[in-house]
């Protein structure tokens, strides 16, 4: 269960939200209202001003763990010299094998970059790596920050299939988006700001 209780932070106010594991829950509002800062918080990037961020009651912030909780910022915040690969075994911290990081690196439409530094990427393809490391391990929350803005239609499609299944496989996925394509498989929506 994620929890966020009177949270005030930036231009957040009063904000409250409760969700559980294998929900879909959107942010939305116009640019500036503080979906990003949001994010940044529901991952633990920081601590709230006032109120608290918790994951099965422990302060987000305090929590490590890529299993935990995962998150493609929206400058996505990739090793650049990095390939692909070594961007999801560093965030699994080894963890995994790398036919499980090719795997869905393939299902993302990015297994071009699998062996190449990742900078040499599309901003896309960038995001879809993006993506592919934040749903690697079904993480309990994964946070994702516009995670379809530079996709086309049949990327587009690939990052929602991919969000869906984690989805399936129990994790809650939070998403900021203005994207009706992905705003429509949202179990509910939180509106920041005027909505917009
Ligand atoms: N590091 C920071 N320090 C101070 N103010 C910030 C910082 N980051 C963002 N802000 C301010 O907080 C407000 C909300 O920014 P935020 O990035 O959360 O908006 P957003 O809803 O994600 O917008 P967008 O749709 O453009 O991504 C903005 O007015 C911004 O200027
Ligand atoms: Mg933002």
């Amino acid at each position: 269960m994620l929890s966020v209780r009177d949270v005030s932070h930036g231009v957040l106010k009063d904000v409250e939200l409760s969700a559980d594991s294998g929900t879909l829950v959107a942010l939305t509002g116009h640019s500036g209202s503080g979906k990003s800062t949001l994010c940044h918080l529901l991952a633990g990037f920081e601590r709230p001003e006032q109120g608290t961020v918790t994951l099965e009651g422990r302060p987000t912030a305090e929590i490590t763990d890529w299993r935990q909780i995962a998150v493609v910022p929206q400058r996505l915040a990739l090793l650049e010299q990095l390939t692909a690969v070594e961007n999801l075994l560093l965030a699994a911290r080894l963890a995994v094998e790398t036919t499980q990081a090719e795997k869905i690196l393939d299902r993302l439409g990015v297994d071009v970059l699998a062996e190449r530094p990742v900078g040499q990427g599309s901003i896309g393809e960038q995001q879809r790596v993006a993506v592919a490391r934040a749903l690697l391990l079904d993480s309990s929350l994964v946070v994702l920050d516009e995670p379809t803005a530079h996709q086309d239609d049949d990327n587009a499609r690939r990052v929602i299939d991919a969000v869906l299944a984690g989805v399936e496989a129990g994790s809650l996925v939070i998403t900021s988006t203005h994207d009706p394509r992905l705003l429509n498989h949202a179990g509910f929506t939180l509106p920041l700001g005027t909505g917009l």
